[in-house]
């Protein structure tokens, strides 16, 4: 198949990229800087330079490429603030609901018969009811504030994902990520913050990882075979903050963190690490045949 991959220089997309050419795919990568190209040229893409919020830039880019999958892994999260979560989020926003418009509108323009998309199963579920959550289940139907931009994002993004009815809309809820190219990695900034012990609110929010790498393999099979529909991609271990936090800080070989009041982790932050549920895996893996190679955290974050 021909695959138009936006967000190819990306966390996910230097995993994904590589492993979509690996099964036989012409892929062709975006990235808004002329300096990336080489590094698409290298991960076996063929680069094309267009900015997602540009509509007239990504139909050309889209038309020339000419494929017959789009996937839009865009987001600019960088290490997020927890203090400042709604600002954190704005440019990701608006990759989720222009950036989304854009691709779909272009992908129509070609025909393209399937359009995968990266959302989010890590944060926005309803803070109500069970631990874990199938894709049936609600999104917050009333976000704290500081969210309330990012579900609403999310929920543009997919709706025009799934409402799309000239092509199968595939949606892929993936967890909180870790591994190369993310914060949750040694040395970058999450990690860096629990060994400094400056990660300090334990709770029991519920959260679900995901490897990148494990992402990318279910976003191939999506990319190949997916549904019209969401799967959560997330591992098999959810866990609460107060399993999770002190089994990393011990690896990271950091005191063990200790409780702290709600106002230290600002609005969002006691959100993520006291009221979040988790996610099931159960659809992607009957569905899509994925394969973890990261099936809990507690192996996959091991140093
Ligand atoms: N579910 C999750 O937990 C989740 C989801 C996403 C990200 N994250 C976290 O966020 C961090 C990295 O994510 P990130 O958001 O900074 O992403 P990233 O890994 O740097 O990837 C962002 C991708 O989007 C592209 N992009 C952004 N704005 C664009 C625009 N206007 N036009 C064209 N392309 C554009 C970038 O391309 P160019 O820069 O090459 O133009 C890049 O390929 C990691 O810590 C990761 O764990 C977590």
């Amino acid at each position: 198949m021909r695959v138009f991959v936006a967000g190819a220089t990306g966390a996910i997309g230097k995993q994904l990229v590589p492993r979509l050419v690996a099964a036989g795919h012409e892929v062709h990568g975006m990235t808004r800087s002329e300096s990336k190209q080489a590094m698409l040229d290298e991960l076996g893409a063929v680069p094309v330079v267009a900015d997602a919020l540009d509509p007239g830039q990504v139909a050309q880019a889209v038309a020339r490429a000419e494929p017959e999958v789009i996937v839009h892994q865009l987001t600019a999260l960088g290490a997020i603030d927890l203090r400042h979560f709604g600002r954190a989020f704005a440019p990701t926003n608006r990759l989720r609901t222009e950036g989304t418009d854009h691709l779909l509108s272009a992908g129509q323009a070609v025909g393209v018969r399937r359009f995968v998309a990266q959302s989010n199963g890590a944060f926005p579920y309803a803070r109500t009811g069970g631990a874990v959550k199938g894709e049936e289940d609600p999104l917050d139907p009333a976000p704290a504030r500081e969210m309330r931009a990012m579900v609403a994002a999310i929920r543009h993004l997919e709706e025009a994902v799934l409402g799309a009815g000239w092509t199968e809309g595939v949606v892929l809820r993936y967890g909180a990520l870790y591994g190369p190219g993310t914060s949750l990695a040694p040395g970058q900034a999450q990690f860096e913050l629990v060994r400094e012990g400056k990660f300090p609110l334990v709770g029991g929010g519920v959260w679900s990882f995901i490897h990148t790498a494990d992402a990318a393999e279910a976003t191939v099979a999506a990319a190949e075979h997916g549904s019209r529909g969401v799967y959560n991609i997330v591992d098999d271990d959810p866990a609460p903050v107060a399993e999770w936090l002190p089994a990393l800080a011990q690896m990271l070989g950091a005191q063990r963190p200790v409780p702290a009041p709600r106002l230290a982790a600002g609005e969002a932050g006691a959100v993520l690490m006291t009221e979040i549920r988790g996610a099931s895996n159960a659809k992607a893996k009957r569905e899509l045949g994925w394969r973890l190679a990261h099936p809990s955290w507690r192996q996959g974050f091991a140093p």
